[in-house]
């Protein structure tokens, strides 16, 4: 458990304690696993003299075992209880670590208990949370493996008029079978459509000719991937194949400029001179990259301004694209550690595959 090594933080940094609700963070600290706990107050209570205690509905009282919690039930208020919890691991007042996605009904609640000071739970963790361990890296080469695979499964299906929204289920179905589950909806985007980095795959039939952008990632252990290749249904407009060489190129650039001590933000700039050096600059309209790791988008960011400088075991993505109002687009996604130098662990092919 990580806990201890969170609590020296906090008392390093001067802060009284921290109230985490479910999600990454909570998992990443503690192992504990509780998805969807809904509207019902769940928290976790971390004091900087290292107590702690789970504040959980009695929904989970036969999955929480061998960790100190206080269940409620859906009679009794919630928010008594943890001003109890509060007042025992004298946490009544001072400066506290709010986990950033808390939901705003249960934040204000907590408001109204004492005179609190609050603070993102995230600006401390992603210190942690950025650099993986052996183990972590371990579980996103899966993670990664597994997407590699699905993208060959891909390559044997007949796609010929099939809707994208068919196809991004049965990438979905691909992927829930080699892994723990999806990282994020897949997008499917063909023809015109994959001129929208983020289009929401729908009724349109893929047809000869078009350009099928497909992005998408399993998740392994907790932790993510996130792949995108862009692929070709027969021969395409002229443009697009261009574009396919601009993109790769950038994506290249990029990958070699990563390295440890240099800053995210020249990993940026290499793929960002690469489209603008081609004359396409103004439709590269996204940053880089994102970190990845147990959240599909998480620190360090790829992105122009970024000066976060890159250290041994952070993970991220390198994805840039170049879309084209009305006539399509092309993106490609690896997933990267920097271990000295780069190493991808999305392995699969990267020149434009025609269909
Ligand atoms: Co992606
Ligand atoms: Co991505």
């Amino acid at each position: 458990m990580r806990l201890e090594d969170f609590v020296r933080i906090i008392r390093e940094r001067n802060f009284d304690g921290a109230l985490i609700s479910p999600g990454t963070n909570l998992y990443y600290l503690t192992g504990l696993s509780i998805h969807e706990a809904g509207e019902r107050l769940t928290v976790l209570v971390v004091s900087a003299d290292g107590d702690y205690r789970l504040l959980a509905p009695s929904l989970y009282e036969n999955t929480i075992m061998n960790f100190p919690v206080t269940f409620w039930r859906d009679w009794e208020n919630p928010y008594d209880k943890l001003a109890w919890i509060l007042a025992e691991l004298h946490l009544s007042s001072g400066r506290l670590l709010m986990e950033d996605t808390m939901r705003a009904d249960w934040l204000m609640n907590v408001m109204r208990l004492g005179p609190f000071e609050f603070y993102p739970l995230s600006s401390l963790v992603r210190e942690l949370r950025m650099r993986k361990d052996k183990h972590e890296i371990e579980m996103m080469g899966h993670a990664a493996k597994v997407a590699d695979r699905v993208f060959e499964e891909i390559l044997s299906w007949d796609l010929l008029g099939m809707r994208e929204r068919e196809l991004a289920l049965k990438v979905e179905l691909a992927l829930r079978e080699l892994s723990d589950g999806i990282s994020f909806p897949p997008i499917v985007a063909s023809g015109e459509n994959a001129a929208n980095p983020h289009h929401e795959p729908g009724n349109r039939r893929l047809r000869k000719g078009d350009i099928v952008i497909l992005d998408y990632g399993a998740r392994w252990k907790g932790y993510c991937s996130d792949i995108t290749r862009t692929i070709a249904l027969g021969k395409p407009d002229g443009r697009l194949v261009e574009i396919y060489g601009v993109v790769r190129e950038a994506q290249e650039n990029a990958f070699r400029a990563v390295g440890k001590g240099i800053k995210a933000g020249e990993v940026d700039r290499a793929a960002r001179e690469t489209t603008e050096k081609a004359g396409y600059g103004m439709y590269f309209i996204h940053r880089t990259g994102h970190g990845l790791g147990l959240d599909v988008h998480e620190e360090p960011y790829i992105a122009q301004n970024s000066g976060t400088v890159l250290e041994n075991g952070m993970t991220f993505t390198i994805e840039p694209g170049i879309y084209i109002p009305g006539i399509g687009g092309v993106r490609i996604e690896d997933d990267v550690v920097v271990e000295g130098k780069g190493r991808r662990l999305t392995k699969a092919e990267r020149e434009l595959i025609q269909l």
